[in-house]
């Protein structure tokens, strides 16, 4: 069967940069880059950026551009049975990840009208969790669906599942043709009016202050590595499946460098326009940028309210242009994640594409549903915290192990994208794979696992946010190794004759 490509390198591009900027970029990135040395953080990020987000990228664009499949098809067609659960693993972490990732899409997409009267009153942290989430229910009232919530996640769906239907050319590539363009030209907006504002310089000075001392500490290596494995969306099957629909002349490692440094640069600019605005803030309402700015989930969807409602001018308008860059950047990033299932599932099965849509972005829809009930959202919070804690780790550290040291594909991959790049690939890329990224990746889940075990018998409450260690650990460890034995599961079967 011929296989779907992208129409234009420029799409490809898109599509790519589409996936990586996300909800992440926004407001994950600024937060991380402040707790974490301020202007010192370039430095690892910088280094992670350069010793392991762009070298995987160039391994999974090889991967995919060579094998021509989905994840799990192309580590099949590349090593057999014994690299092809790898690629199911990230599958379900994947699956995982959409179904929570789409929720704060809604919320978002709704924060964008109530920008408009800033429905969100005086109290914006009230309101999220009181009013907007329903946490505060008690148990017995639990389960009631909060239509707020549904309503705009059920269009969150329609939109992605609608995309995926159409096709990689007709609906990814056209969908993020239109989302990116209009996502930059927001965010310029967006970035300009926010260093204009009183107190700009303020809130850019705490940004960019460097703390040096914060880099001789290992736990900002591991923020800097963490960070940029979520926010250029590796490790988790999407670049393999992006790049499988590559016409067969196509630049990988220049288009990985490109991918590599527009995420950046988006980050860059999301970090400076977040802390101009909580500058502004300050001056505003005489708070230190330090308290408002660490706040995780809560920067947009709390302090951001509340800044809307001091804005001068048309603050109404801000607060919409800044909830839809939200709300864009989320949903190229969700059909990235959603494709990898369906391409997955399409191959496996041999069915079209509008079933594997149907069934498995339909079961995800469903699930997700499941979140917009009251009290729903407890689990939620717990879940993201190890998808990025160890889940992104997990799975990075097992695929360059694999990819390098069992099953010795390196040179292979090296002279597949060596034969159709520009920029050649050599001891750089081989020994940050080979090396670098394992022993970082393998320092990081060592520290993790010890962190989360052992200061359990040190504190009552537990490191996360007030829930016990023990709980966060074995919730995390089902999740990834649920995800991991249905992958084993699903490798066992055979491929459609058509894929095979
Ligand atoms: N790269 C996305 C971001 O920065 C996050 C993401 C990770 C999205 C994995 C999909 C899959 O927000
Ligand atoms: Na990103």
């Amino acid at each position: 069967m011929e296989r779907s490509t992208w129409g234009t390198r420029a799409g490809f591009i898109m599509a790519a940069v589409g996936s990586a900027v996300g909800l992440g970029n926004i407001w994950r990135f600024p937060y991380v880059a402040y707790e974490n040395g301020g202007g010192a953080f370039f430095i690892p990020y910088l280094f992670a950026l350069l010793t392991a987000g762009i070298p995987i990228l160039i391994m999974e664009f090889s991967i995919g551009h060579r094998f021509r499949g989905s994840a799990p098809l192309s580590f099949f067609r590349m090593s057999g049975k014994k690299a092809e659960w790898m690629g199911w693993w990230a599958i379900f972490v994947s699956f995982v990840i959409s179904v929570y990732y789409a929720v704060i899409i809604a919320w978002a997409m709704r924060y964008t009208l109530f920008s408009f009267n800033q429905a969100w009153g005086e109290d914006t942290e009230g309101f999220l969790f009181n009013d907007f989430l329903q946490l505060t229910v008690s148990p017995g009232e639990t389960g009631g669906i909060v239509w707020g919530i549904f309503i705009p996640l059920a269009i969150v769906w329609i939109i992605t599942l609608g995309i995926l239907l159409a096709g990689v050319k007709k609906g990814i590539e056209m969908a993020n043709r239109v989302f990116i363009p209009t996502l930059v030209i927001i965010f310029l907006i967006i970035v300009i009016r926010a260093v204009t504002l009183d107190g700009a310089m303020l809130g850019l000075d705490a940004f960019f202050k460097p703390n040096f001392e914060a880099i001789m500490d290992p736990t900002v290596w591991v923020a800097a590595y963490g960070h940029i494995f979520f926010s250029l969306s590796i490790a988790f099957a999407i670049m393999i499946t992006y790049s499988s629909y590559l016409p067969k002349k196509s630049d990988v490692t220049n288009n990985a460098f490109i991918t590599g440094f527009a995420n950046s640069s988006f980050e860059l600019l999301a970090g400076i326009g977040v802390f101009a605005v909580l500058g502004f803030m300050a001056t505003q309402s005489g708070v230190e940028v330090a308290d408002v700015a660490s706040a995780g989930v809560g920067l947009a969807f709390v302090v951001f309210p509340a800044i809307i409602n001091e804005f001068p001018g048309l603050n109404g308008l801000f607060g919409f242009l800044f909830f839809l860059s939200l709300t864009l950047a989320g949903l190229t990033s969700l059909m990235s994640i959603t494709e990898t299932y369906v391409a997955g599932f399409t191959e496996k099965f041999g069915i079209s594409r509008r079933k594997a849509v149907a069934f498995s972005g339909g079961l995800a829809a469903l699930i997700s549903i499941l979140f917009a009930t009251q009290g729903g959202l407890f689990f939620l919070d717990i879940i993201d915290y190890f998808i990025n804690q160890f889940g992104v780790a997990a799975l990075g550290l097992v695929e360059v192990i694999m990819v390098v040291w069992v099953l010795r594909k390196t040179k292979h991959l090296q002279d597949h994208a060596n034969a159709i790049s520009d920029i050649r690939l050599g001891g750089w890329w081989k020994f940050s794979l080979g090396v670098i990224t394992p022993i970082v990746l393998g320092y990081m889940m060592f520290g993790l696992l010890r962190l989360n075990i052992f200061q359990q018998f040190e504190t009552e409450t537990g490191n996360y946010e007030g829930y016990s260690n023990m709980f966060t650990l074995t919730s995390g460890v089902a999740v990834a190794s649920g995800a991991l034995l249905l992958g084993i599961l699903f490798s066992l079967g055979k491929w459609h004759k058509n894929y095979r």
